[in-house]
């Protein structure tokens, strides 16, 4: 039988003890030779002594040697508060070199100062590090806690295929030929979403996975192409029900993993409350500086900007920043004009209201208008307001954006902090200036407000839908929605996104019969696993959080892939690449 690890420190003085690891750094000090061990559990310093037999072996040890150590624990002289173990070290009896190690890339620190290209090409080296690898340690904690929670209130886990046909999630799917069915195709699931309504149609009643998803979309610093999801569907349950589930299993993980008792129930936004207040569908409430709408001050204007603006049903938004006015210098403001530009704002104004007000538009606004301001806003002395101007949405997101930017860059965030809420009530639709059409806001199996269902096709752009999302700190952590379960809300929810009988029947005609055949009222949600580990380990980079991840432009630096495949395998798939791309791949 396989021991628990152990955790030595002070009050293990005096036990013999036997340790495998790594060399982690080795040092000769005129006689002794101390030597880190690294292993699962962290370092141990081990130290032999010049009458020692092993002392020629210490000697020959290099940094990565695979070692083990037989010896007795004792209180060290010099100690080091820094390392769980930095009050003792193992006095050693028994030194023995298992394995060498080739020269390695670069220094396995936590404060490696190596690029990350190096290290995911090196990835189990990387792995190696402390800080690393405890990431992999709360990671596995979250999903104990969930499946514990889970088990606990009767949810089935099923696993749901990967190979599968195209699901409704609304990225780029990855495909995979078939062999057996030449020129045909699978796709990789986005999310198990329609296995898991098919599971509710089979009576399973409450069901979850922890599940691999794979998108082919734009990759940031918080997505990857290959994700895990925990994953949760129930029968006979309302909205309530779904988030009171879905926010208990997260105070338990939140407990669980990091002993922080969340308070519940957990605060609901209504989706346009949130863009309206912090630009953002997940805003992050852990600071302050919300969007203030400013239009009433203007409505008399000579400032032709302004008065366009909203002669041209636009508004006039600020947000204020505390105590900042002197700390902004003209340069810096016009950093910030073009940051908010990059979110398609056409300028950003300013004031700056100190002992003498001051600011891009104050020599064109009158007394009254800079007192308006201050007083709808609160400013107090030194305050930095910063306004923009112009289109409803992308005023609202410049500033949304321009909030979180100067959080960060103010450092108003605390170590620490989790603001968890709800997005609730989100549109059903949303209009895409592509298509130039209205497209589904979530899949198209979302039901409905029950007070919107008459305004599906007459009045789109104010139909909202049972669905929500769970936002931590600024990042949406989850999210789901009761599904639609009647036939002729279906259709009708079809009919509004314009999807033909053949596209529907081509797209999820099988899962259209399914539900036909006594479908339980249903609902449920998923939880990006990855991103709950970058909010419990503090990171904000996904990468830190999956052992083998992929670079942002989808490559495995480690494993050389995507590859190129020979030319037998292709035929066998009844495939052959454009000549332009076999010349590419040649070179
Ligand atoms: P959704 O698409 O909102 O919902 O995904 C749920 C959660 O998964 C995480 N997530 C990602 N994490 C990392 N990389 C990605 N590329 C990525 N994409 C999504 C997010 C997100 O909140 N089937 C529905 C759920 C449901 O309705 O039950 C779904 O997939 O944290």
């Amino acid at each position: 039988m396989l021991e628990k690890y152990k955790h030595y420190n002070i009050k293990n003085v005096g036990e013999e003890v036997t340790l495998y690891g790594w060399v982690a750094k080795v040092r000769n000090l005129g006689g002794l030779v101390f030597i880190d061990l690294r292993n699962r559990v962290g370092i141990m310093q081990v130290v032999v002594r010049p009458e020692n037999k092993y002392y020629d072996v210490a000697l020959s040890l290099k940094n990565e040697y695979v070692i083990k150590v037989e010896g007795k624990i004792v209180e060290r002289e010099s100690k080091n508060s820094k390392l769980e173990t930095g009050e003792i070290e193992v006095d050693v009896n028994k030194l023995e070199l298992i394995n060498k190690s080739k020269e390695i890339p670069f220094m396995i620190t936590d404060d490696t100062t190596a690029l990350e290209d190096t290290r995911l090409k090196y990835r189990y080296l990387d792995l190696r590090r402390e800080a690393l690898k405890n990431n992999f340690v709360v990671r596995n904690a979250i999903t104990f806690a969930t499946r514990k929670f889970l088990n606990n209130l009767d949810f089935l886990e099923v696993e749901t295929p990967i190979l599968c046909k195209s699901t409704p999630e609304g990225a780029r799917d990855y495909l995979v030929p078939s062999r057996v069915n030449k020129g045909k195709f699978y796709a990789l699931p986005q999310s198990p979403q329609i296995f898991k309504q098919l599971l509710m149609v089979s009576g399973f009643e409450r069901y979850f996975q922890i599940a691999k998803c794979f998108r082919d979309e734009d990759l940031r610093a918080d997505r990857q192409p290959e994700f895990t999801q925990i994953d949760v569907e129930m029968s006979f349950v309302d909205e309530d029900a779904v988030m009171t589930l879905g926010e208990n299993l997260i105070a338990s993980i939140f407990k669980d993993v990091k002993g922080i008792d969340i308070k519940l129930p957990l605060d609901r936004m209504k989706y346009d409350e949130a863009m309206a207040r912090y630009g953002s569908d997940k805003p992050d409430l852990r600071f302050g500086m919300e969007i203030q709408d400013i239009s009433e001050c203007f409505k008399d204007t000579e400032f032709t900007v302004f008065k366009n603006v909203l002669e041209s049903n636009g508004v006039i938004n600020a947000i204020v920043v505390k105590d900042a006015a002197s700390k902004y210098s003209r340069k810096d403001l016009d950093k910030l004009t073009d940051y908010v530009k990059t979110y398609k704002a056409t300028g950003l104004a300013y004031l700056k209201y100190q002992d003498e007000v001051s600011g891009s538009i104050f020599k064109v606004m009158s007394e009254k208008e800079v007192n308006d301001v201050r007083k709808i806003l609160n400013v107090e002395n030194n305050d930095l307001v910063l306004i923009v101007s112009g289109v409803y949405n992308v005023v609202k997101t410049s500033l949304g954006a321009l909030r979180c930017k100067l959080a960060r860059d103010l450092d108003l965030i605390k170590k620490d902090d989790y603001k968890l809420l709800w997005i609730v009530d989100f549109p059903s639709f949303e209009w895409s200036e592509e298509e130039n059409r209205f497209m589904a806001c979530h899949h198209p199996f979302t039901m409905p407000k029950d007070e919107d269902v008459d305004k599906l096709l007459t009045d789109k752009a104010h139909c909202y839908s049972k669905a929500y999302d769970i936002v931590i700190n600024g990042y949406e952590a989850g999210g789901g929605s009761i599904r639609i379960h009647d036939e002729k809300v279906q259709e009708t929810m079809f009919k509004a996104l314009e999807l033909t009988e053949e596209d529907i029947q081509n797209k999820f005609g099988f899962f259209v019969d399914a539900l036909k055949y006594g479908c339980p009222p249903h609902g449920g949600f998923a939880l990006g696993l990855d991103r709950l580990t970058m909010l419990l380990t503090g990171t904000e980079n996904i990468r830190d959080v999956i052992a083998f991840p992929k670079t942002a432009s989808a490559t495995d630096l480690m494993c050389e892939c995507p590859s190129n495949v020979e030319i037998e395998q292709l035929n066998e798939l009844g495939l052959s690449l454009k000549e332009e791309i076999n010349e590419k791949n040649k070179s």
